[in-house]
């Protein structure tokens, strides 16, 4: 038997990727999943030989007991669901983004975690994916001198966005955001992602404590690329699903240069990665990659845009309200 027991609350696409992650470690047997929706319980538990399902996961936790827990369901649940793996006695939790539609319930969930010492992560599996590690490292080389700007193209703050805050934290090393002024546009009846009602178009600047800026612009058109970063003596662009999906130019460049990004990673896929390094620290005790305390940091730039947008004025971190501003102003009325 393996070190640890690991079981999957949500079977649906994200539990399935969940479920390809632990089935690469040695140290974990996945013992069951559980879904309302029993063929897509069966469909996990099929491909990936877990013997138990069950439609309730109050009950799996209970005859369960396992050490890690997948909270793989629509992000209005994840707290509810986090809080019953943590009093089932859960060592991990791998949660997918974005955390919470509220910062209020994404506060607590990193309070649950923190005080009952659960190793709980957030899955901002960008982090492991060979072009966003490349692109930090040139970053760090600075193949393009000083960092001015970090630039995010996607269709929303919230579901996309996540990611893109996520990942200039990433390319910023983890150093501290300081305030957000952020302006955003909805249709009178908003488009609803995973169970989120979200805005058609927006524009965020974060301005972080080493004099770094972001630049998250959502919806309508876009950047041409996912990621733009630009500095003092050139530009990164980081582009997913396209060839080559990294590249920059410089002063010292001959046109634009095209990383090697073979060996990053190269046997494994971005959610797998995250998955084993839930699964390392758990035996190490060092801080995941993907630690709540690092999505917590990324989902503050979130909710801090909407709160901007509502006040039309800079918003200096910490972020106080704990509600969803976007909501508030959709029931206002502001958008109709
Ligand atoms: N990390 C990423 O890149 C990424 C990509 C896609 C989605 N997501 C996130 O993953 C989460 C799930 O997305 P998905 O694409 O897997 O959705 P999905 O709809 O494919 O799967 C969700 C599953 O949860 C199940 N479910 C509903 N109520 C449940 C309950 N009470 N108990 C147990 N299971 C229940 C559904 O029946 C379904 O099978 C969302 O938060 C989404 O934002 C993340």
């Amino acid at each position: 038997m393996a070190q640890f027991k690991a079981a999957i609350i949500g079977c649906g696409g994200r539990g399935r990727s969940h479920a390809r992650g632990y089935s690469r470690s040695d140290d974990v047997d996945i013992v069951a999943c559980a879904d309302p929706m029993e063929e897509n319980a069966k469909r996990l538990a099929e491909e990936y030989g877990v013997p138990k399902t069950y439609a309730d996961h109050k009950e799996m936790l209970a005859a369960e007991k396992p050490d890690i827990v997948s909270v793989t369901v629509w992000p209005h649940m994840h707290l509810d669901f986090i809080r019953d793996a943590v009093e089932a006695g859960a060592k991990g939790i791998h949660a997918e983004k974005p955390m919470a539609p509220t910062w209020e319930e994404c506060r607590e969930t990193h309070r649950l975690a923190t005080e009952n010492n659960v190793v709980t992560t957030f899955c901002h599996q960008r982090r492991f994916g060979a072009r966003f590690v490349k692109a930090r490292d040139l970053v760090n080389e600075g193949v393009i001198g000083d960092i001015l700007r970090y630039e995010g193209y996607c269709p929303n703050m919230y579901d996309w966005g996540t990611h893109w805050f996520d990942m200039f934290f990433w390319y910023n090393n983890d150093e501290p955001a300081e305030s957000v002024l952020a302006q955003v546009h909805s249709e009178p009846k908003p488009r609803s992602v995973f169970g989120v009602d979200l805005e058609a178009q927006g524009v965020s600047v974060v301005s972080y404590k080493n004099g770094r800026k972001g630049l998250v612009i959502t919806g309508i058109g876009g950047g041409g690329c996912d990621n733009r970063i630009i500095g003092t003596n050139g530009v990164i662009e980081v582009i997913a699903h396209q060839d080559p999906p990294l590249r920059y130019i410089s002063s010292k460049t001959n046109g634009w240069a095209q990383p090697d990004l073979s060996g990053i990673m190269a046997d494994r896929d971005d959610t797998t990665c995250s998955v084993l390094d839930l699964v390392d620290c758990l035996k190490s005790g060092e801080e995941p990659r993907l630690s709540v305390r690092k999505a917590l940091q990324a989902t503050e730039l979130i909710f801090a845009t909407y709160h901007s947008a509502r006040i039309r004025k800079r918003v200096d971190l910490p972020l106080q309200p704990g509600d969803n501003a976007f909501h508030a102003m959709l029931e206002e009325g502001v958008y109709a």
